[in-house]
Parts: structure tokens; C-alpha cells; sequence
């Protein structure tokens, strides 16, 4: 597996690859990965020739009263997981070349990013749909590989793809679930036992 954190890399990577003729297929993450990252990446490997996943952890989707700084990480423990999923190319961008100044260029998905968990985290799907935009520039893939259980995030996606034309195929996986139910989540590790319990209990 091939680990890129350069953009200018990546992009003359997905350029050579493009040039041969080979399929890229993407997967976009946080890290702190667990099954249901693996089970987009396994689609991936199945559909494409090539397989990226990134880990980024975005600053700009997180308010400024969220957890952004707390976010769980496990670089080593994700670069297992990719190897052994069958991962091409880790990309992993460093915050400082992504965002080198304040962002003033923004992709908004109006009206969709407003409602639901965007009502309650403003800014939230702004932040998804500029980041996605810019690691789809940077990956050039032909098909990106997205989870179900973050449904308006799927749709705010698509509606970028098609709003900006963007030649991506969205593909949308379903979701994977711990034993007792409850969606796997990389944030579910900060839960304790019995707010374990009870997550697990309301996702019955
Ligand atoms: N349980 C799951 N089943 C299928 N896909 C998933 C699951 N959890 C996350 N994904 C997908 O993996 C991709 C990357 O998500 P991300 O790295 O934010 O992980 P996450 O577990 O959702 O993290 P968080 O707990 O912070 O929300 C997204 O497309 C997301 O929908
Ligand atoms: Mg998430």
C-alpha cells in the first residue's frame, strides 16, 4: 500500500492512473476506522481498479463548540485496516496544505444542508460538501463510496455532484452494525457503559 500526503502527488498519481486506462475508486474517512469503513472499501476493491481511501479530520466541518480537537485518531491502527481491505493508496493531506490560509471558497448544497442535523450544527454540510469537492480534485476518482447512515450526507453529496457536474458516480453502502444494533460510529468510543447501552437500546 502507498501512503501520499502530498496534493500535487496525489493528483499526478490519479493522472498516470487515469492515463493507463484503470478505474479509481474512493473512499473519503475521518479514520479511527471500523467495519463500516472497511465494508465501503471492500465495495471499492470489488468495482474499481484502484483503491484510495483518505483520512482526513476535517476542521472545517466541526463548530467551533465541537470536537474537533478530541477526535479520535489511530494512524497506525487505520493503515492495518486499510492493508488488510485491500487499500492501494492511503492519502492522508496535512490540514496546513488542504486549508493553507482561512477558506473563502465554499461549495453550499442550499436548502438540504439547512434542515435536519444541519439545522442543529450550521456550517456542518458546508464543510462536507467543500471538503469532498476539493479531496474529489485531488483523487480524481471515477466512483466514491459513501454510508447510508449518514443519509443527508449522501444527499447533500449527490446534490453537489449534480449541481456542479461532477464527473463522480456516488455509490451508497449500507449500514454496518455492531452485534446489539447500534450503527458502528467511530465517535461511539466516547461513550461509556451505559450510555453504550442505551445507544444500543434506541437503535432498536
Ligand atoms: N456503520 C457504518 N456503516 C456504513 N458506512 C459507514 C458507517 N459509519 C460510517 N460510515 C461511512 O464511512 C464514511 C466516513 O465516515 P466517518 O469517517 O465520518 O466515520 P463515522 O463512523 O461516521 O465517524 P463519526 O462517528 O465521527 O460520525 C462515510 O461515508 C460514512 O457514512
Ligand atoms: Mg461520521
Amino acid at each position: 500500500m502507498k501512503i501520499i500526503t502530498g496534493i500535487s502527488n496525489m493528483q499526478s498519481f490519479a493522472d498516470s492512473l487515469r492515463s493507463q486506462g484503470r478505474t479509481i475508486g474512493f473512499v473519503p474517512t475521518m479514520g479511527f476506522l471500523h467495519d463500516g469503513h472497511v465494508s465501503l472499501m471492500g465495495r471499492a476493491r470489488q468495482s474499481c481498479d484502484i483503491v484510495v481511501a483518505s483520512i482526513f479530520v476535517n476542521p472545517t466541518q466541526f463548530g467551533p463548540r465541537e470536537d474537533f480537537s478530541r477526535y479520535p485518531r489511530d494512524v497506525e491502527g487505520d493503515r492495518k485496516k486499510c492493508e488488510a481491505a485491500g487499500v492501494d493508496v492511503l492519502f492522508m493531506p496535512a490540514a496546513a496544505e488542504m486549508y493553507p490560509e482561512k477558506p473563502s471558497v465554499f461549495v453550499v448544497v442550499e436548502g438540504l444542508s439547512d434542515v435536519l442535523e444541519g439545522a442543529i450544527r450550521p456550517g456542518h454540510f458546508r464543510g462536507v460538501a467543500t471538503v469532498v469537492a476539493k479531496l474529489f480534485s485531488i483523487v480524481k476518482p471515477h466512483k466514491a463510496f459513501f454510508g447510508q447512515k449518514d443519509y443527508q450526507q449522501c444527499a447533500v453529496i449527490k446534490g453537489m455532484v449534480k449541481g456542479l457536474n461532477l464527473d463522480v458516480e456516488i455509490v451508497v453502502m449500507p449500514i454496518v452494525r455492531e452485534k446489539d444494533g447500534l450503527a458502528m460510529s467511530s465517535r461511539n468510543s466516547y461513550l461509556n457503559v451505559d450510555e453504550r447501552r442505551k445507544a444500543a437500546k434506541s437503535a432498536r
